[in-house]
């Protein structure tokens, strides 16, 4: 075969195979094997040393239009295959915008954490600081510090979760009072939130597990009028308007006198309501000045000392302003009901 021939059957087999390159690795395997180094190309070129010098320079640029013709073949097809290779993964990975978006559900506190935290900015405000005290105490803290005598109903297995003779589960943030008096001399201002602890039986209305807000004020001249003002001040700002305060006489050891605390029913403004079972009144929480006992186990001088103190169950206020219908709920970690306060 002529040199010549040879050409033209390298061309017709290139283009042959060219056809048959669907993907561009195989047409970087087609221009390994017919442009490579060691390919037919080179090889012609060798064989054109052999022929007579009067053919040479036509059938050398025979050979040289030939590889240019390969070259620009290639290039053409591989951009073909390329944009077709890109265009195949495009419509693979594509999204579908007309799709719904997958929501993303922010956290936000508990409603409890949000009524303490409304309660605590109130109070900080008015000039308490806020201290902690332990969940787990003695008997002496929750109890006979606070002028419980030892045989008080309080103190009974019914109420009080004991882990020994010792040492409970403290039933109310009042185990922060002694504390602080034998912490801190007066001027004492203070507040105390956590979590409280007793054994009842878990309904509706009352759960083993629950929260209160202590107060504390302690200076010289304290008096009722001070208790009062910071009650209506404190009730007014939480409840969000002038709501008006009513005190009644109770019973708590700890004080002297001891009063309930009741305001106006925030649903009916008074007319009576489911909500303060037909009373116009709802109860809010527990107060009274501090007993001289106390204030002597804290060490401080009830002659020249005096102070009052109230405490406030957080559930409670809670199921009061959100009129919820069973304190279980704030225990259920039930979505539906949680992102209901925002
Ligand atoms: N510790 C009382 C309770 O849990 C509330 C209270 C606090 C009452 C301070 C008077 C003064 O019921």
């Amino acid at each position: 075969m002529s040199l010549s021939e040879k050409i033209k059957q390298l061309r017709s087999e290139f283009l042959n195979e060219l056809t048959l390159a669907s993907t561009s690795k195989d047409l970087e395997n087609l221009k390994v094997k017919f442009l490579g180094k060691k390919g037919p190309i080179p090889a012609l070129m060798i064989e054109l040393k052999n022929c007579s010098a009067d053919d040479r320079p036509l059938l050398g640029k025979q050979i040289n239009d030939l590889k240019e013709e390969l070259i620009s073949h290639c290039n053409l097809t591989e951009s073909r295959l390329k944009d077709a290779e890109m265009l195949a993964r495009f419509s693979s990975e594509a999204i579908d915008p007309t799709l719904p978006g997958r929501r993303q559900y922010l956290g936000r506190s508990h409603p409890l954490m949000q009524m303490m935290d409304r309660a605590i900015d109130i109070l900080a405000g008015m000039g308490f600081s806020v201290r902690l005290g332990p969940e787990v105490d003695t008997d002496y803290y929750n109890f006979e510090g606070l002028n419980f005598a030892p045989d008080h109903p309080s103190r009974d297995m019914q109420d009080t979760f004991y882990l020994n003779t010792e040492w409970l589960l403290r039933t109310h943030t009042s185990n922060v009072q002694v504390r602080v008096m034998e912490e801190f001399a007066p001027p004492i201002r203070i507040i105390a939130p956590g979590r409280t602890f007793r054994n009842e039986n878990i309904s509706a209305r009352s759960h083993v597990f629950f929260h209160q807000i202590e107060g504390l004020y302690i200076d010289r001249n304290v008096s009722f009028a001070d208790l009062f003002a910071t009650m209506d001040e404190f009730w007014s700002k939480l409840l969000g308007e002038k709501v008006q305060t009513r005190f009644r006489p109770s019973y708590f050891p700890f004080v002297e006198p001891g009063l309930e605390v009741d305001v106006r029913c925030t649903a009916c403004r008074g007319k009576g309501c489911r909500l303060c079972k037909h009373s116009g009144w709802l109860e809010v929480c527990g107060a009274g000045m501090v007993h001289p006992n106390v204030l002597k186990k804290g060490n401080i001088d009830p002659e020249q000392y005096s102070g009052y103190a109230w405490g406030m169950g957080i559930e409670r206020l809670t199921i009061l302003q959100y009129d919820i219908p069973d304190i279980r709920m704030f225990t259920q970690n039930d979505i539906r009901f949680l992102s209901q306060f925002p």
